[in-house]
Formats: C-alpha cells, sequence, structure tokens
C-alpha cells in the first residue's frame, strides 16, 4: 500500500477539547433567527451564521401561504407544493402573520372545513385586501357557506371534492398562472441539476473501474457548484428526495454524503475554504468500492463474513487510488481511509482511536452513518431520520465525537422535520 505524502495543510478543526461553552453559544446562535456569531475555535475565528437555511426561494417569486389547523391535510398540500417546485410554507395563523405576507404572495385555507373557525366575516377580516388572492380550498364545504363565502367576495373556492395537490395547483393557476410557470420551470431545474450530479457520479466510478487513476479536484470542485445550486435553493425534504431516487445506489450514497456534508458545513458555520475542504473529502470518501466487485457493492441484502472483508478493503483502495494524485494525497486520502474509524478504536482498517482522529474525519464519519442510515434501495426503506439520528446519538461518546453529533442535531432535524411532511403525503 502506497503512503500519502500529505497535501502541508494545517489540520481542519472546528472544536477546541473544551466543546460545552462553544455549543451553548452554537445553541443560543442557532435559536435566533438572522443573527452572526463569531467564535474563536483553536484560534481561529469561524463566523457562524444562522436562520439562513430555511429553504426559501427569492422574495421575487410568488409565495404560497397555508393557513390551516390540521396539520396533516396542511403538510401533505405543502410537501407536494414543494415537489413541484413552489415556493411554499405554512403560516402560524396569526393576524400579524397574514398582515405580512407580500402583495404577490397567495394565501391558502386549506384543511377540513369547520363551521365555527371559517365562517366569512372571520376569513374576511384576516385576510384583508389580501382577499383577491386568497385560496378556500377546504374539504366538506356546505353549500351555504359556499354562498356566503361567495358573496363576502372570495373568488377562489374549491368546489370539488378533489382535495389532491394538484387540483389545489389548478385554482393557483387561476389566481396566478406566471406562479405556475415558474414553479414548473424550478422543479425542471432541480431535476436536471440532480440528474447531473447522479451521472456524474456514476460516469466516475464507471471510469475508476476502468482505470483507478486519482481523480480530479476539479470534479469534485464542480460537483459542489452542482449541488450547491440543488441544496442552497431547495427545501431539505425536496433534495434529499430527488438523492434519494437515484437509481444507483453508489451514487445515492456519495451524493447524499455530500448533501449532508454541504448542510452540516452551515450549522458548524464553516467558511467558503472549510466548506470545499469537507466537500471533497466527503465527495471522494468511497471512490475505493469503484474497486469492490459489483455483486458485493450491489448485493440486495446482508454481506456474509467473507464479503464484508472484502467490502472493507474499499477504505484501504480509496487512499490508493487517492494519493495517486498529489491534489488528493494528504487529507481527503486520509478521511478516506479513516471514515470508518471510531473513537474507542473498535474501527476499520488500523483500530486507530481518540485524538489519532481528525476532526475532518468525525464529521465525514457522522454524515456517512447517517447517509447510509437514510438510504433508499429497493430491498430497503429509508429509516426515518428521527430514529437515524437516535442510532448516531447512541454511538455518541463511545464511537462519534459526541459534540459533533450533537451539533449534527440541527441537520437531523431539519430533515426529520420536513421528513415528517413526506409521511404524511406518503
Ligand atoms: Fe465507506
Ligand atoms: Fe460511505
Amino acid at each position: 500500500m502506497r503512503r500519502c505524502r500529505g497535501s502541508g495543510r494545517e489540520p481542519l478543526r472546528f472544536l477546541p477539547r473544551n466543546i460545552s461553552a462553544i455549543v451553548k453559544a452554537f445553541d443560543a446562535g442557532t435559536s435566533e433567527e438572522g443573527r452572526s456569531h463569531e467564535l474563536d475555535l483553536h484560534d481561529r475565528t469561524i463566523m457562524m451564521e444562522s436562520g439562513t437555511g430555511n429553504g426559501r426561494m427569492g422574495r421575487s417569486r410568488v409565495h404560497i401561504h397555508l393557513l390551516g389547523e390540521f396539520r396533516e391535510e396542511v403538510d401533505t398540500c405543502l410537501q407536494g407544493l414543494l415537489t413541484q417546485g413552489f415556493a411554499a410554507d405554512r403560516l402560524p395563523l396569526f393576524p400579524q402573520s397574514v398582515a405580512a405576507v407580500g402583495k404577490q404572495d397567495i394565501l391558502v385555507f386549506s384543511g377540513e372545513y369547520r363551521s365555527e373557525f371559517h365562517t366569512a366575516a372571520h376569513l374576511s377580516k384576516l385576510v384583508g385586501s389580501h382577499r383577491d388572492r386568497t385560496i378556500l380550498f377546504l374539504s366538506n364545504l356546505e353549500p351555504t357557506s359556499f354562498s356566503l363565502f361567495e358573496r363576502a367576495g372570495f373568488p377562489f373556492i374549491n368546489v370539488t371534492t378533489d382535495q389532491t395537490v394538484k387540483s389545489l395547483v389548478g385554482l393557483i393557476a387561476e389566481v396566478d398562472p406566471q406562479a405556475v410557470y415558474q414553479a414548473s420551470k424550478t422543479a425542471a431545474m432541480r431535476a436536471s441539476v440532480s440528474n447531473r450530479v447522479a451521472h456524474s457520479v456514476v460516469d466516475l466510478f464507471s471510469r475508476l473501474r476502468g482505470n483507478p487513476q486519482a481523480p480530479k479536484l476539479e470534479e469534485s470542485r464542480s460537483q459542489q457548484r452542482a449541488m450547491s445550486e440543488l441544496i442552497g435553493k431547495s427545501p431539505m425534504s425536496v433534495w434529499i428526495d430527488l438523492i434519494q431516487n437515484y437509481h444507483d445506489g453508489t451514487a445515492q450514497h456519495c451524493s447524499l454524503v455530500s448533501g449532508y456534508t454541504l448542510a452540516f458545513a452551515r450549522a458548524l458555520g464553516a467558511g467558503e475554504a472549510q466548506t470545499g475542504r469537507l466537500f471533497d473529502a466527503a465527495f471522494f470518501h468511497d471512490v475505493g468500492k469503484a474497486m469492490i466487485p459489483l455483486e458485493i457493492l450491489d448485493k440486495p441484502g446482508q454481506l456474509d463474513p467473507d464479503e464484508w472483508k472484502v467490502m472493507q478493503q474499499h477504505v484501504l483502495h480509496s487512499y490508493d487510488i487517492l494519493c495517486r494524485d498529489e491534489n488528493t494525497s494528504g487529507e481527503i486520502a486520509r478521511v478516506a481511509r479513516d471514515h470508518h474509524e471510531y473513537l474507542d478504536g473498535t474501527g476499520y482498517p488500523n483500530g486507530i482511536g481518540g485524538g489519532q482522529i481528525d476532526d475532518i474525519t468525525r464529521i465525514i464519519t457522522i454524515c456517512d452513518i447517517f447517509a447510509a442510515l437514510t438510504e433508499k434501495r429497493a430491498y430497503k426503506p429509508p429509516k426515518p431520520f428521527d430514529e437515524a439520528y437516535s442510532i448516531l446519538s447512541s454511538m455518541a461518546g463511545t464511537k462519534l465525537d459526541p459534540d459533533l453529533v450533537r451539533l449534527f442535531e440541527k441537520v437531523a432535524a431539519e430533515a426529520a422535520g420536513d421528513r415528517r411532511l413526506v409521511a404524511f403525503a406518503a
């Protein structure tokens, strides 16, 4: 096995050894929208931006705001609209929230009709002059209430019992055809970027199978640009869904690890250079799998002990491949070799532990495990995100860095929050 020369880079450090004060500051910072915090970590300053990842598109687009008390029905609509490229959210039912919506936005009352709450007088007062851009998408609306709403000046009332997202989109098209056009363009763009990412990963692995030369760093950089486009501009559930539907399991895994790493980098307040280093390490972490026979790599079920031994070799193959180019030699190769090592020394290939595992490897390991748990295969449904995070938590302190697992909760919670909506939509 060859030895990497090393990149001469300073180790990437996110965490001082005594982290508790930082975790507290991080929690305080992330609990307040839009605040920035400067934290001094290992004598370096990292800007922590919070409140930037709410998944909203630019304000120039029409936002669809859903108002309703019945979480399941409203969330079903919300998830459907997000998937179809709309900028949509659930709006708290307070007059001040409704008063703050943009003039071009569309309000939707979604859910089960309740005569005591959905009165024409109450809703008229709540939406005020926004009535012309308000849709009453209520099931079981009585004919008498329908005429009362009509008389109160609500022009867009659901007249069918068809409560699907498709029928809601039909009503939105009546209010604002341009909003529907924009949404379909956004959905098409996301699908195209997502396909490009999937094809590039499949292409990389098939090239490596034919000729195991070190991939060029530029390959990771262009993937980072593509994935940032997808991830930075889409709600988390949308990009996870797109990646989970990749046909190729390895493309799905590498993209998911890279996506979680980008989300984790944002949660950690990593700067541009640090994010780039994390992404490179994530994107190339499993390149050695190109050397694993496909009948083992893509086996639809548990590996037997001999197959497992072969599979474990992927970390050494990765190291070997990445050491062949000076740009991927060093940190990237080391992370690829060590990302299955555990703090308690029970991992592989070398059983190193504790301080021998650096921060960047600890970060990639967490993203790698979370991706493996939440992947979707024909033979394996993804674990729910809160369950996947519980598994990570159960490994914190013994196998995984407890402070990093704690900080990853933000990423997992964001994924779980969105995912609950999908569960309702299913
Ligand atoms: Fe791996
Ligand atoms: Fe992996």
